[in-house]
């Protein structure tokens, strides 16, 4: 079982995920990893070096392929990952063709269940504290919107964590995911 979650940052993504893994028992990673094309990624995404759109897309496909290595060991366990390839699709894809991702990432393993955190974005922003160049208003605010367009076309499951504080969003999540285990 492959369980990807998706949100804006500030969504709570992090802290669910690694909440969802324990009880489960299942493996928990993340994207960007810590690999050696992650922390590229990172140093990118903090304003380090400047790439174009489809340079960085590109890394993300590459860090993910990378990632794919220590996902499929650990399948059989169970793998809960913090942001995966529709991450790729919600940010690269405010820019870079659908279709162009869609493809730099075919072979990779498919989740089998995405989760997708929505929350207002001024909570959103109030969590946030880094200098990540994706931290802005309009920009999460984009970003939210395309998540939830792709929610409808990919089925994820969605939960709005606004109102709710963190051990309500747990619940409510692991009653979604174990009503398709
Ligand atoms: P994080 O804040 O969850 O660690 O993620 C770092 C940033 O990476 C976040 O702003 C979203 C971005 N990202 C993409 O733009 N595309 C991707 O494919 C992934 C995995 C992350």
């Amino acid at each position: 079982m492959f369980i990807a979650f998706e949100g804006i940052d500030g969504s709570g993504k992090t802290t669910q995920s690694k909440l969802l893994a324990k009880k489960l028992n299942y493996f928990w990673t993340y994207e960007p990893t810590d690999g050696i094309v992650g922390n590229l990624i990172r140093q990118i995404l903090k304003g380090k070096y400047k790439v174009d759109s489809k340079t960085l897309t590109l890394l993300f496909a590459a860090d993910r392929f990378e990632h794919n290595k220590i996902i499929r060991k650990n399948l059989k366990r169970g793998v809960v990952c913090d942001r995966y390839i529709f991450s790729s699709l919600a940010y690269q894809g405010l820019d870079v063709d659908e279709e162009y991702i869609l493809n730099i990432n075919k072979g990779i393993i498919m989740p089998d269940i995405t989760i997708l955190l929505v929350v207002d974005i001024d909570i959103a922003l109030k969590r946030l504290k880094s200098s990540d160049i994706f931290e802005k208003r309009d920009f999460l605010e984009k970003i939210q919107k395309k998540y939830l367009e792709l929610s409808k076309r990919y089925n994820f499951i969605v939960i709005d964590t606004t109102d709710k504080d963190v051990y309500e969003t747990h619940k409510e999540i692991l009653k979604k995911v174990k009503a398709c285990l």
